[in-house]
């Protein structure tokens, strides 16, 4: 006979549904604060402190959302484009130790505003250039003496400096517009100061402006476009050398040497990676990094019981993650018959970090990861007590993900229907694995599958995470919350039948064909 039995089935974010509470007059949707920490802090007051009131060290988020440490969602592009809206990308561990610690130094090359670009020598042929133009996307190179990032600076190439037929056997040498003709301002008359920047390359007419040191080696790159980003976008989450924060996966078998790597590339906060977090190996990898990084955050998980969220809290865990099996490539749960529905996981284990505050008087976050498909599930999963979602497939779908984007055709009723799609593909899935078993020889077992995303278009077009943050705004308006922590502290929750989600959803009128594809957003 088992130790207990738990009659009550679990539940998902789309059993709850909240009820609204009193809307406060003179405050708006642009006036909900979605600041949320995800490191725990001492409280000794023994409540949830508001976002104002944390400690300095506090890991805090600008907006309450991760993007999940997967192959197929979160690299470079991914953790730089979501640190401008105010969330954290989570680069992956399945992947040599080098190149997850190049990502990592790839985000922390961008200083928001202050761009570390690509360079080339002068001798380098324009087919050269051309080609990175295409595969890369970006249009304006520097020219320094020896191709470095540090090198002496020559001159500025941009797109409009070359035909690619015409000058295909000239050199950028050939091509570029000579430093003497440039507005290339000395570091010292900035001093860090994007505004500063701004005034000079506004007067200069030019849409990008390199930066040198005394010697005249290249510093940075400012371009027009990102200093109207910026100003547009006051959440970007940067460290405080106006860097972008950026987070990294570790798992428990290499950390003796991931570890180090990624603190040394300027990771801002480790996340171990594992889908059954209730482990002594996971226990021995916190311990190695409290015992020789003291210093650098870390998130345990996942775990969806409340002992194992004792567990990782009292071997040291700064925050922890939530889940097993919900993530929409996942097969963990039909496989091994072992997880939790995410809903009622985040219940019990808020009921364990609630009951930590009162024992310890420290606050532990917690935050949910997977099971994220429509806009909704974020705020139940605040509502519920998580103080941020981490997502992978909600993510995949944007272009920053790592994947190539792919049409993908259909016949229906002697129809083709084409659709834009982004592969996605779980960590646990044949394809994701194939890597490791070279290296750990690890199981055939797979947990995850591999499928495809509706492609979303860019992170940060209006329609992508801007309108998922205007969202949420207005959601938490709606029921009368002011900030993520007056969520976890007012919402009131109602389980939802069957009848009444049929109930809230269009119905009974005859309309447009969409409705039978009736999305939320
Ligand atoms: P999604 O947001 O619903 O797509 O779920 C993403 C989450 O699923 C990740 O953050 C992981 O926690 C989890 N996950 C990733 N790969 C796998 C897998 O192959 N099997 C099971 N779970 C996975």
């Amino acid at each position: 006979m088992a130790k207990q039995l738990n009659w009550e089935p679990g539940t998902t974010y789309k059993d709850w549904l909240l009820l609204p509470g009193r809307i406060k007059s003179g405050v708006g949707p642009d006036d909900v604060d979605l600041r949320s920490p995800i490191t725990r802090y001492s409280s000794p007051q023994k409540t949830e402190l508001d976002v104002n009131d944390l400690p300095e060290d506090v890991f805090v988020l600008n907006v309450p959302l991760l993007s999940a440490p997967m192959q197929s969602v979160t690299g470079a592009d991914m953790s730089i484009e979501l640190a401008k809206t105010g969330g954290l990308g989570v680069i992956y561990c399945s992947q040599p130790v080098g190149d997850e610690a190049r990502m990592v130094a790839e985000v922390k090359r961008y200083k928001a505003g202050f761009v570390t670009p690509d360079v080339f020598s002068p001798k380098t042929p324009i087919p050269v250039i051309a080609r990175h133009t295409h595969e890369k996307g970006y249009s304006t190179f520097p020219i320094t003496h020896n191709g470095k990032p540090d090198g002496r600076l020559l001159g500025l190439i941009t797109r409009k400096d070359f035909s690619e037929q015409k000058h295909a056997n000239l050199t950028a040498g050939d091509r570029m517009v000579p430093l003497k003709d440039l507005v290339a301002p000395e570091e010292s008359k900035i001093g860090g100061d994007l505004g500063k920047a701004n005034d000079i390359l506004e007067d200069s007419h030019h849409g990008a402006m390199p930066i040198v040191d005394r010697q005249g080696h290249l510093k940075y790159m400012v371009f027009r476009k990102d200093i109207e980003h910026h100003r547009k976008n006051p959440l970007e989450l940067v460290d405080k050398n106006k860097r972008y924060k950026v987070g990294a996966a570790i798992n428990t078998k290499d950390y003796r040497r991931r570890v180090p790597a990624l603190i040394d590339a300027g990771a801002d906060i480790l996340f171990v990676d594992s889908s059954q977090g209730f482990s002594d190996y996971q226990a021995e990898t916190m311990r190695y990094i409290r015992r020789n990084f003291p210093e650098i955050p870390f998130i345990g998980g996942n775990v969806v019981t409340e002992e194992g969220f004792y567990f990782l809290v009292e071997n040291g865990a700064w925050g922890v993650k939530i889940g097993m099996g919900p993530g929409s490539i996942c097969t963990t749960r039909e496989k091994f018959r072992m997880g939790r529905a995410q809903a009622t996981a985040v219940i019990k284990i808020n009921e364990a970090r609630m009951e930590y505050l009162q024992k310890e008087g420290i606050y532990v976050p917690i935050i949910p990861d997977g099971g994220i498909v429509t806009n909704d599930d974020i705020w139940v999963a605040g509502a519920l007590g998580g103080d941020a979602g981490m997502a992978g497939r909600f993510f995949a779908r944007f272009e920053e993900s790592p994947t190539e984007r792919i049409e993908l055709k259909k016949v229906r009723d002697g129809r083709t229907y084409t659709a834009d799609m982004k592969p996605y593909w779980g960590e646990g899935s044949e394809r994701a694995k194939r890597w490791r078993k070279k290296r750990y020889d690890q199981s055939d077992e797979s947990e995850g599958i591999e499928g495809w995303a509706q492609y979303a278009g860019d992170l940060n077009d209006p329609k992508g995470m801007p309108r998922v943050i205007n969202s949420i705004r207005t959601a938490l308006h709606k029921g009368g919350y002011a900030s993520m922590q007056d969520l976890h502290r007012n919402a009131v929750l109602e389980r939802e039948s069957e009848s009444s989600r049929a109930e809230g959803r269009p119905h009974d009128v005859g309309g447009p064909e969409e409705w039978s594809n009736y999305t939320v957003w």
